[in-house]
């Protein structure tokens, strides 16, 4: 823990020298590691204390390619996920930083305890249960399927087919990606380092499908011309903060912030900036 604290001071100063010096310098988001830090704890009473708990930094994991729970607006991360662990930070007096990876890196980064929780449009499965604990749920989530237009497939069941060979494109280490090999087989599933390769893939006919979250579906149809989302629909899921197995300290102060920031409509608030 006292390791975890120091690089993440040593994280939050590394990001104030990368703000102050990257003006002009170039940033590959895509296979670096991103830190970005957000001070939510102006408004918290313990800041006008002038107390160390307030410059305290909590440090989250996500994978900034899924919007809108955590997307890019500029060099900011910004979305649903973003913005409640902003929330959750201030309940908790601390200045929250988001460390930007593969969504496939970011169990083990809690497990290592190299990150505080991870918080990323996660689902609760039983799988991942034995290796991090999970928060209460804080929004529901649905795998669907999208196709081009004029595809084949029609219904979630034309995947199920007898003798249907239809390829299905996913994120890496998705809840898509284990139903989807589970279901169909790993030879008829591609894996993807993002929701957005997988989608251009489909589009350019390297994939017939993509199964992936109903709300980065969207995003996705809107930017993409020529896709349609299935109406018939492949998984219903849970999301929810995960933290390293038996840190039952920090898990009561997520769930107790999740409580309030629930029953005072915060939450309700966040989503609906980010879903019309
Ligand atoms: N809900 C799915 C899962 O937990 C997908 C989450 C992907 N999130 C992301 N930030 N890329 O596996």
């Amino acid at each position: 823990m006292k390791f975890t604290k120091i690089l993440s001071i040593v994280l939050a100063i590394m990001m104030l020298f990368t703000f102050v010096s990257c003006g002009s310098g170039s940033t590959d988001a895509k296979d670096t590691d991103t830190e970005t830090a957000v001070d939510t704890s102006a408004d918290t009473a313990a800041d006008t204390e002038g107390d160390n708990e307030a410059t305290d930094t909590i440090v989250m994991a996500t994978n900034a390619a899924f919007p809108p729970y955590e997307f890019y607006e500029g060099e900011n991360i910004v979305g649903i996920d973003a913005e409640i662990a902003a929330a959750i930070a201030a309940k908790l007096g601390k200045t929250l930083v988001i460390e930007d990876m593969e969504f496939s890196s970011i169990i083990t980064a809690v497990q290592s305890g190299s990150v505080d929780f991870g918080m990323a449009g996660m689902t609760i499965t039983e799988d991942r249960l034995l290796e991090v604990d999970f928060s209460s749920s804080y929004a529901n989530g649905v795998q669907v399927v999208i196709v081009k237009e004029g595809s084949a497939i029609t219904t979630v069941d034309d995947l199920f087919a007898e003798g249907a060979t239809y390829k299905v494109g996913v994120q890496l280490g998705t809840t898509g990606d284990s139903y989807a090999s589970g279901d169909f087989g790993t030879d008829r599933v591609t894996q993807y380092a993002t929701g957005n390769e997988a989608v251009l893939a489909l589009a350019g006919g390297d994939v017939d499908c993509v199964i992936i979250d109903n709300e980065p579906a969207k995003a996705y149809v809107a930017a993409n011309e020529g896709l349609i989302i299935l109406e018939s629909t492949y998984a219903d899921e849970d999301y929810a903060i995960c933290v390293q197995k038996g840190n039952s300290e920090l898990l009561a102060q997520i769930d107790a912030a999740i409580l309030e920031l629930t029953a005072d409509g915060t939450i309700d608030g966040i989503v609906a900036k980010y879903i019309k």
